[in-house]
């Protein structure tokens, strides 16, 4: 192990390498490239292909038999939800930092353990919501303060995303409130537009628990799962602004998400996956800006290297988010969709759930700050 602050390359390790994780294993490739770090290691319980990994990485089938082992500067967790807690602990005792994949953990419960933890070792977590690291994210606030839009009045957030049965049967944690017992809180709001909430809390100023006053959820399902794909999350910080999430995996095809923040003056938009802002201001035309990000692993070496300042997505500023997604695991299951509601489009594992019209019923509960059930979305009152 580098001593932190170290000139060394950083060793890192990589946990759960074939969904996601194949995208950290290119990252922390290109990161062995510049010379600023090291991929010593990496677990996964379904074994690489041979030939995958150069003869210098070790592969084990578990964090435990991996730190038993080799020595490691930091840990990349792109484990199931359900892992996120005790592979986390066991990364940070070991005296690695990690970057740990969105949602952090499943109950806020989990979250201030796993807080205690890191204060305790001293150790870093950066949690995986990558557009946080967006340089849009400074610029939107600076506008923001010089008070282009006027009041802030509210923030809201618009995702609508495909998702096939392939994806639903892709792992048994899948879609799943719980899995043989265990929680795993998977879903739209906590798990693949995620990003949305978090970016919308942030940009909000709620990204801690003492921040955020209430959370109103009214969730539907239109596939064959147990979880949201369909959901408004409407939130209210402790300063009074609306922050009202209208997200669907199931999409006539899939746009890029985007999160608002809405003034008496104007509104900026954020499309997060996109580093893109659109600034609309009354009676001018519309301005398009395109901004860099900084990468949360590339971030993390550079901290254990020694730099200084906040990271990108520290665990602490996952906390606002975890309040939502406690009030997600607490929620009765989501409402089923009534058929009528519901068109499927192509065939066997491509197919997926279309819900008539929920493009306009997605963009009228952000703007206007009201769930589906609010404005009489069809799904919610045809039962
Ligand atoms: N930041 C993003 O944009 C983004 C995108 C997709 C997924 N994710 C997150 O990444 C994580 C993984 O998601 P996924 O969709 O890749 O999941 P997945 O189930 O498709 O893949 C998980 C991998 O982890 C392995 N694994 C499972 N348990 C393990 C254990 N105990 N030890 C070692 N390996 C284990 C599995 O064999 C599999 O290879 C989740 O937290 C998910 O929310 C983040």
């Amino acid at each position: 192990m580098s001593e932190p602050g170290s000139t060394n390359p950083v060793r890192l390790a990589i946990v759960g390498i074939h969904g996601h994780g194949h995208s950290h294993v290119v990252r922390a490739q290109h990161l062995q490239g510049t010379g600023e770090a090291v991929l010593v290691a990496v677990a996964d319980l379904r074994p690489a292909q041979p030939g995958t990994f150069d003869a210098s990485v070790r592969e084990f089938t578990s964090l435990a038999d991996l730190l038993a082992e080799v020595s490691v500067d930091v840990v990349v967790l792109c484990t199931p939800i359900h892992t996120h807690f005790e592979l986390t602990a066991l990364a940070l005792e070991s005296g690695a930092d990690v970057l740990l994949e969105k949602p952090p953990v499943r109950s806020l419960q989990e979250f201030s353990e796993l807080a205690e933890l890191i204060r305790s070792t001293g150790r870093l977590c950066q949690v995986g919501f990558q557009s946080l690291g967006s340089h849009a994210i400074a610029a939107i606030r600076e506008r923001i303060a010089a008070g282009e839009i006027g009041e802030v009045v509210g923030v809201s957030a618009s995702g609508c995303w495909v998702r096939t049965r392939d994806y639903w049967r892709r792992a048994a944690w899948a879609g799943k409130r719980v899995l043989n017992g265990i929680e795993v809180v998977d879903g739209v709001v906590t798990n693949p537009l995620a990003h949305a909430v978090a970016t919308a809390l942030a940009l909000a100023g709620a990204t801690r628990a003492s921040q955020v006053a209430s959370v109103d959820l009214d969730q539907y399902r239109a596939n064959d799962i147990d979880a949201d794909d369909t959901s408004v999350v409407r939130i209210r910080t402790t300063s009074g602004l609306p922050v009202t999430l209208a997200l669907t995996l199931c999409a006539a095809e899939r746009s890029e998400p985007s999160v608002t923040v809405q003034g008496t003056a104007g509104r900026i938009v954020f499309y997060y996956t996109l580093d893109l802002v659109q600034v609309f201001l009354d009676d001018r035309d519309p301005t398009t800006t395109a901004h860099d990000r900084a990468r949360l692993l590339d971030d993390l070496v550079a901290h254990r290297r020694g730099a200084g300042g906040s990271l990108v997505c520290d665990f602490a500023d996952t906390e606002g988010f975890t309040v939502v997604l406690d009030a997600v695991r607490r929620a009765p299951d989501p409402k089923r969709m009534p058929e009528a509601s519901v068109v499927w489009v192509g065939e066997g594992g491509d197919a997926h759930a279309v819900v008539r019209d929920i493009e306009q019923w997605v963009g009228r509960a952000g703007n206007e700050h009201r769930t589906f059930a609010e404005l009489g979305a069809p799904w919610t009152t045809n039962r």
